[in-house]
């Protein structure tokens, strides 16, 4: 298969995975006799210290003609204790998601077998825990109107019948995949926006009837996530409770660089890692490229690749048993691994595999 990529890199520690994920997909190409082709573009701080703009245009053409994009993070702190700045590099995550229609962001929570000990949650809880969570991504407070002075300010929970719509048909189709069983995420007793996600639900619930719905509070959803994340098994959410659920995942699995995501919409899809740029770690070589290579995977399995998806999952579990792991989740006593040499370990157990 052909495939043309973009490679968004971004900021702080995106440029050391993104090299690891764009090493496996080359691997991955070589072995299965694909030609995949690779442009990286610019985005977030290192477009704005450039071009002056987090998501410039050229990158966002590149991104239109491409097949996917393997994006990496954003974000730096020049910005963040910044109220007054103009531009932020978080805003051309946000002009990608919203230009490439990426409505749909799917966050698969999976823990490890061999990582249970490194959730701060007890083994037995976790252990077995598997769930998505679909989070809509292009509209909701995010993106409604908004107003800032320095007297008032506010943002808009906005959706539209649509746009519910169409998340929950792709959370319905998920579960209708997976165990059967969606979650819907709202705060309904509060909120005229989630009456309306429930309202939505309510009535499309009758197309699935092999799917049990629940619906949750939110409030109540984060905490059942923590106390019983074996519940879930499909949970679809607006944007602004997935991103915050999402994190609060990561603490499930037992590291914030394990997880991957994928970014569909109405044009090219976009694979990246669900943690942030992580600054204070760039440079050092001692990121987990982990979340990047699994959204690779992602990729790959998104236009049905799906023996060279196994092969690189393969790989990660390979590398998790046999400790090669970067220093967040080294076990006691193990060798130091850094970004690159994960990464390179994954790749040639890729291709003598
Ligand atoms: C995420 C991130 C982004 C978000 C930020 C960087 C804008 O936290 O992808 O979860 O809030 O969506
Ligand atoms: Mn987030």
């Amino acid at each position: 298969m052909k495939l043309k990529i973009a490679v968004l890199p971004g900021d702080g520690i995106g440029p050391e995975i993104s090299r690891e994920g764009v090493k496996v997909m080359q691997v991955i190409a070589r072995k299965y006799g694909h030609e995949f082709s690779f442009q990286e573009a610019l985005c977030g701080a290192a477009a704005i210290d450039a071009v002056g703009d987090p998501f410039p245009e050229e990158t966002f053409r590149l991104c239109e003609a491409s097949d996917a994009v393997l994006f990496s993070a954003v974000g730096d702190p020049r910005f963040d204790n910044n109220p007054n700045a103009k531009v932020r590099p978080e805003q051309g995550l946000l002009a990608m998601r919203k230009k490439l229609g990426l409505f749909a962001n799917i966050r698969p929570i999976t823990t490890f077998d061999c990582l249970v000990h490194n959730s701060p949650l007890k083994d037995e809880v976790v252990k077995g825990a598997d769930f998505v969570c679909i989070r809509e991504l292009t509209g909701g407070m995010y993106f409604g109107p908004k107003h800032e002075d320095d007297e008032s300010a506010y943002d808009t929970n906005l959706y539209s019948r649509p746009e519910v719509e169409r998340i929950l048909r792709v959370a319905y189709d998920y579960a209708m995949k997976r165990n059967k069983h969606l979650t819907v995420v709202d705060k309904a007793n509060v909120l005229a926006s989630s009456r309306l996600w429930r309202k939505v639900a309510q009535q499309m619930e009758k197309d699935y009837p092999e799917v049990k719905t629940d619906y949750m509070y939110v409030d109540n959803a984060s905490m059942r996530m923590i106390m019983e994340p074996r519940f879930f098994d499909v949970m679809v959410t607006e944007n602004t409770f997935g991103d915050i659920l999402t994190d609060e995942g990561s603490a499930v699995t037992g590291s914030m660089g394990l997880l991957p995501s994928a970014s569909l919409g109405t044009s090219t899809p976009v694979f990246e890692p669900v943690h942030g740029s992580w600054p204070q770690a760039a440079g050092k070589n001692i990121a987990n490229p982990l979340a990047q290579i699994l959204s690779a995977a992602m990729l790959l399995e998104n236009f049905g690749l799906m023996d060279e998806a196994a092969s690189v999952r393969q790989a990660v579990q390979a590398s998790l048993d046999q400790h090669v792991r970067t220093p967040e989740i080294q076990v006691p006593g193990g060798a130091h691994y850094g970004t690159v040499e994960v990464g390179s370990w994954i790749a040639q157990y890729i291709e003598q595999n």
